[in-house]
């Protein structure tokens, strides 16, 4: 006995140095970490007492050093922290978020090397984020990342929601299969797209979505992705363990790195309830505070563009055929032959505007405005584009003045064709014109291959590229929305200007062959919980052929699906990507589009399954009006909503704007219903949806 009371304090402290545990404020995550055989940092979690990673290994491989940064460790310090506050967005799906979690910062040294490095992890009560952080030291100073050596040890053979690992795009459609079959179907999921890169078998994407055959809905991501390469993840399809697998940079290096400094954030989502995965800000929790103070002039908006016909092929973003001016024989190629489809012309975008104006929207972006698209092959030239230069029949200052007369902003495009060094020669001269021109928000796109050759659109260097024009942009007080970046992990919150992203398949794949009528109930699960996304809604005529004759693609949607989009796929830039005239053959339908709020003071989610539909209601900022959106996957479903997010005792109007019972995305897209009813907290509606369809909802206060 008396022995037992002398050893059992000593067995404790022995526990504390290797083991330690780190629970949720709620209490409903445990994460344990020790130091394994042969100094090896390993980690696990559980959920509700059910594990959800098995002991995984924690680390980083290094290049040219005769040490790893993934063993030989022991601990030899910890320390604990609270942290319980709440910050108000510029923008969201919320009034305020609040930031509440448990902290465990384990220093780790290796005393062969008397290296130090710190693993610090957070335990909120909707998941856990943990990095590396690498200390000012004298054996550490400069490195080489070869690579990162961090693992999510699976507990079975789950069902994933996933994309292939490209390091080039990550415009695909989803495969949804277990684990095991993610090998076998990768071939098909890459030649449904146009793949840049060679990459892993067995390699995905993050925010990967996964489903356990017990219920357990998990999401692996990262969360402020600064300075360091974009993480895939990598299946040992033997041993069902992902493990990170950082973007190369042409020489096949990892990321360079100059302690003191940390990496991101390695995220990891889960719960028996899919609603709480759409809900999780904890991305943003995971990023610094805005660094940007008066931010009055970052606006949610609304918008509508020249961009539509060109995507679907009915008009030309180049003013000339494109050929090279060398082939056309013309020295100067604004002297060239117009093709007489330039999309970008005054008259045309004059007529946008109008358009916009008469129907309350903020903005207009104009896409083909600048000279460079007609010498735009197979991103060959490091400079392609300029970005200040209009084409002849593009009235800049006199677009700018009409524009102001009726109260709308344009939106400026600049297309990189994938060369960043071109772009930031020109970005103090490209963005001091758009500020004499009286635009505030930019579309930045990265299309091609990466220029230098051999570079990737998620390495470290990309990254830092993209993270210069964001901060360049606050400086001159423009909101940016980035096409083909690196996909947003939270940086938002420290940068607020980053008002979109596009980093997944959007609509424009509609018009290139289609997207799968599910997909609009993943995104949200994957994509979006690192940030908006322009996904560009609002399509009401799905046979492309109406448009040009040439464009074979059907839009795998219903009407009353894309109304929904506007609610269901959060953010503060959205457009309105139809043509004007398919709006006006709709305009019962398009009532709900020019209604819908773009910035809210709450956000419900009310139904959701990855692959199947999420239902959402969301309260307008600074109103009392509500908004739902519902979206459904491949097969019919009966909704049913309760109205107990609204304040009890009042009277409100709903307009349901709902498929037809004949709907179907394919054959019947365009068969809705709207009807107004009566509602209020008390009510209860069971509501159909069809097949790659859902409903809108506007609610007033009567
Ligand atoms: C791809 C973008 O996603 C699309 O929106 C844009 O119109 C084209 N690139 C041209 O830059
Ligand atoms: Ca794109």
């Amino acid at each position: 006995m008396k022995r037992i009371s002398v050893l059992l304090p000593l067995l404790l402290l022995f526990v504390a140095a290797f083991c330690q545990e780190l629970r949720s404020p709620n209490g409903n995550f445990r994460m344990n970490f020790s130091v394994a055989g042969g100094g090896r940092p390993v980690y696990r979690l559980a959920f509700k007492g059910r594990e959800v990673i098995k002991p995984s290994g924690l680390g980083l491989e290094l290049k040219n050093d005769s040490f790893s940064l993934a063993s030989g460790f022991v601990i030899t310090d910890s320390a604990r922290n609270t942290h319980d506050d709440t910050w108000t967005p510029v923008w969201g799906e919320v009034k305020q978020i609040r930031n509440h979690y448990n902290e465990l910062a384990i220093t780790l040294s290796q005393p062969a090397s008397k290296r130090k490095m710190v693993i610090r992890f957070r335990a909120f009560d909707e998941g856990i984020g943990f990095r590396y952080e690498f200390p000012a030291q004298e054996n550490l100073v400069y490195f080489i990342i070869k690579e990162e050596k961090t693992q999510f040890a699976m507990t079975g053979d789950h069902t994933a929601f996933w994309i292939p690992g490209d390091y080039d795009t990550q415009e695909y459609d989803y495969t949804t299969s277990r684990l095991s079959e993610i090998r076998g179907l990768q071939m098909k999921a890459i030649t449904a797209n146009v793949s840049q890169t060679s990459f892993s078998p067995t390699g995905v994407q993050t925010a990967l979505m996964l489903k356990t055959d017990d219920g357990l809905y998990i999401n692996l991501h990262e969360a402020a992705l600064i300075n360091y390469s974009c993480m895939h993840l990598n299946l040992d399809d033997k041993n069902l363990v992902f493990e990170s697998w950082l973007t190369p940079d042409a020489k096949g290096d990892k990321g360079y790195i100059q302690a003191p400094s940390v990496s991101p954030w390695r995220t990891i989502i889960a719960s028996d309830d899919a609603r709480d995965v759409l809900a999780s800000k904890m991305a943003y929790n995971l990023n610094e505070p805005s660094k940007i103070t008066e931010t009055s002039w970052i606006k949610p908006t609304k918008y509508v563009g020249v961009w539509w016909e060109m995507i679907t092929g009915k008009s030309t973003w180049a003013y000339t055929d494109q050929f090279p001016s060398v082939i056309l024989g013309a020295t100067d190629y604004r002297n060239a032959r117009p093709n007489g489809r330039h999309g970008a012309t005054t008259a045309n975008v004059k007529k946008y505007i109008d358009f916009a104006a008469k129907n309350g929207f903020d903005a207009v972006l104009v896409e083909g405005w600048n000279v460079g698209w007609e010498d735009w092959f197979g991103n060959m030239k490091e400079k392609v584009f300029d970005f200040i230069t209009p084409y002849p029949d593009f009235d800049l200052p006199g677009l700018h003045a009409y524009a102001q007369s009726k109260h709308v902003k344009l939106i400026m495009h600049h297309e990189t064709s994938g060369s960043p060094r071109n772009y930031e020669r020109y970005l103090d001269t490209a963005f001091r014109l758009m500020k004499s021109n009286g635009y505030d928000a930019v579309k930045t796109g990265y299309v091609g291959n990466i220029i230098p050759a051999g570079e990737n659109h998620y390495n470290q260097f990309m990254v830092n590229h993209y993270q210069y024009v964001i901060e360049k942009a606050a400086g001159y007080h423009i909101m940016v929305n980035g096409h083909e970046a690196v996909r947003p992990t939270g940086i938002a919150r420290t940068y607020p200007n980053m008002i979109g992203n596009e980093s997944a398949r959007g609509t424009e794949y509609q018009a290139f062959g289609g997207s799968k009528p599910n997909h609009v109930t993943i995104l949200p699960f994957t994509r979006l919980l690192g940030g908006p996304m322009d996904y560009t809604p609002g399509i009401f005529e799905m046979d492309l052929s109406k448009i040009n004759p040439k464009n074979s693609s059907h839009v795998n949607s219903t009407l009353a699906n894309q109304l929904a989009l506007y609610v269901t796929m959060y953010s503060p830039l959205q457009m309105a990507a139809d043509l004007p005239e398919n709006y006006e053959r709709f305009p019962d339908a398009f009532q709900f589009i020019k209604d819908v709020a773009v910035d809210w003071d709450d956000s419900k989610y009310m139904e959701a399954e990855p692959g199947k539909f999420i239902t959402v209601a969301r309260k307008a900022k600074g109103t009392e009006n509500w908004f739902v959106g519902s979206v459904n996957g491949d097969s019919a479903r009966i909704s049913a909503i309760d109205f107990g997010f609204l304040t009890p005792d009042k009277k409100y109007t709903a307009t349901v704007y709902a498929d037809a019972p004949a709907a179907h995305y394919k054959t019947n897209p365009q068969a809705y219903v709207i009807k107004k009813i009566a509602v209020t907290s008390k009510t209860r509606i069971k509501q159909f949806c069809a097949p790659g369809g859902g409903y809108a909802i506007s609610i007033t206060r009567d």
